[in-house]
């Protein structure tokens, strides 16, 4: 008997991409998947029904979910959701799981077994399964085109006979996956653009972009990144030298792009009010950060307000933006996910609790949460 696997519509107005793809449905075949895509899935990422047809799945409803092994999703589910699924179902998703501990219990107790795509170990085994990277590449992108959006000036140095136009100054803060394809598109349209990171790694990176780095380079610097490759939060000394050399450098930029992100700690504040009064009247500022907290004082979530004739732009749900390239990308991780869950001699579900990517993204499995950053006990790496 084959597996059933289901594609929801993502029932969140907020959310236009889905968990599939034509790519991805063809390679869930291949896997000895039924798929069933609910009609519309797809109709905000350009994946229209009669795509997912051709490419071999079947157009379902909200009903189909009952009877999936395997549902896959691009947000955590929610109760009502849950109540439409079968116990025992795996279902794969962005689960925004900190401080969120009663929905993911929520799970365990519908029997449930939830995986966390954004818990994946960054390891060179599960590079393709990376949604924090596959997203944030295209969020950092995407920054740059609503930046331009909001500028009006051109951002390439234009010369014409009717006069030259300059190019514009891009700084980048926080050079990590989003803010190095940020630089990388700034690059592209022919900004000048330099950036600045707290990693010492991050030095070589934006220079091998064509970038300028600027930042405080000092001891503190030399030791900034974990054995993850991740920042630690700098000391009090630190942020006030770094602030010291950033609103300097702020006031002569026309798009400021801010990325800077601490795992478990709430987004540094980079940019203040001051910084940006400093700035040029037209000037823009995005925060991919916002939702984290932000690095910019006076972003708002969902929002581009003016500060001071700054257009502060506070976008939620950013890949969204560029949902039928996000959805593309999402879909691939998924798939080369549950592929290492599936036994390619019988073509049945063979999960391993034990593999280091299922011990590091389980939140819920048998009834209960595994996961011990969420109160399980599974002995996985978070
Ligand atoms: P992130 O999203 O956690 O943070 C974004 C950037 O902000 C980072 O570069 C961080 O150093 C920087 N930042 C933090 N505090 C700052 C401050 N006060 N001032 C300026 N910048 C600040 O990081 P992301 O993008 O997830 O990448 C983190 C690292 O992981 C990078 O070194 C990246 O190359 C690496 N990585 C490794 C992968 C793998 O081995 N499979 C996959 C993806 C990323």
């Amino acid at each position: 008997m084959s597996l059933s696997l289901y594609i929801p519509r993502e029932s969140s107005p907020d959310e236009p991409r889905v968990a599939g793809s034509v790519d991805s449905v063809k390679k869930l075949k291949s896997l000895g998947f039924d798929v069933v895509v609910e009609a519309g899935a797809g109709a905000r990422a350009r994946m229209p029904d009669q795509e997912f047809e051709k490419a071999g799945a079947r157009i379902g409803s909200a009903a189909d979910a009952g009877s999936a092994d395997v549902i896959l999703k691009v947000r955590r589910p929610t109760a009502e959701e849950i109540a439409g699924y079968r116990s025992g179902a795996i279902v794969i998703a962005i689960m925004d799981p900190y401080g969120n501990e009663e929905a993911i219990a929520g799970m365990a107790q519908a029997g449930l077994t939830a995986f966390a795509m954004e818990l994946m170990p960054r390891i060179t085994r599960a590079q393709s399964m990376d949604v924090l990277s596959s997203q944030a590449n295209l969020a950092g992108y995407q920054a740059v085109i609503d930046a331009s959006h909001e500028y009006d000036r051109a951002l390439p140095m234009m010369m014409t006979a009717a006069g030259t136009v300059p190019a514009a100054k891009v700084f980048v803060m926080g050079a990590g996956v989003a803010g190095l394809q940020a630089i990388a598109t700034a690059r592209r349209l022919g900004a000048m653009v330099s950036a600045t990171d707290v990693r010492p790694a991050a030095k070589e990176q934006v220079a091998s972009l064509g970038a300028k780095f600027i930042a405080v380079e000092d001891d503190e610097f030399k030791a900034a990144e974990t054995a993850g490759g991740y920042a630690k939060e700098m000391s009090k000394e630190y942020q006030v030298k770094q602030a010291a050399l950033v609103a300097e450098h702020i006031a002569k930029q026309d798009i400021v792009i801010t990325t800077a992100l601490i795992p478990g700690r709430p987004a540094p504040r980079l940019v203040s009010r001051a910084m940006l009064d400093a700035m040029k009247p037209g000037s823009v500022v995005v925060d991919l950060a916002v939702e984290r907290g932000g690095n910019v004082e006076g972003a708002e979530a969902g929002q581009v307000v003016e500060l001071g004739g700054v257009k502060v732009v506070g976008h939620l749900n950013v890949p969204g933006r560029i949902a039928a390239s996000a959805s593309l990308l999402y879909a691939k991780n998924l798939v080369t996910f549950l592929e290492t869950m599936v036994s390619k001699e019988t073509k049945a579900l063979a999960l391993n609790m034990d593999d280091e990517l299922v011990k590091a993204t389980a939140l819920t499995h048998g009834g209960a949460v595994v996961h011990p950053a969420f109160g399980g006990a599974n002995g996985g790496d978070k």
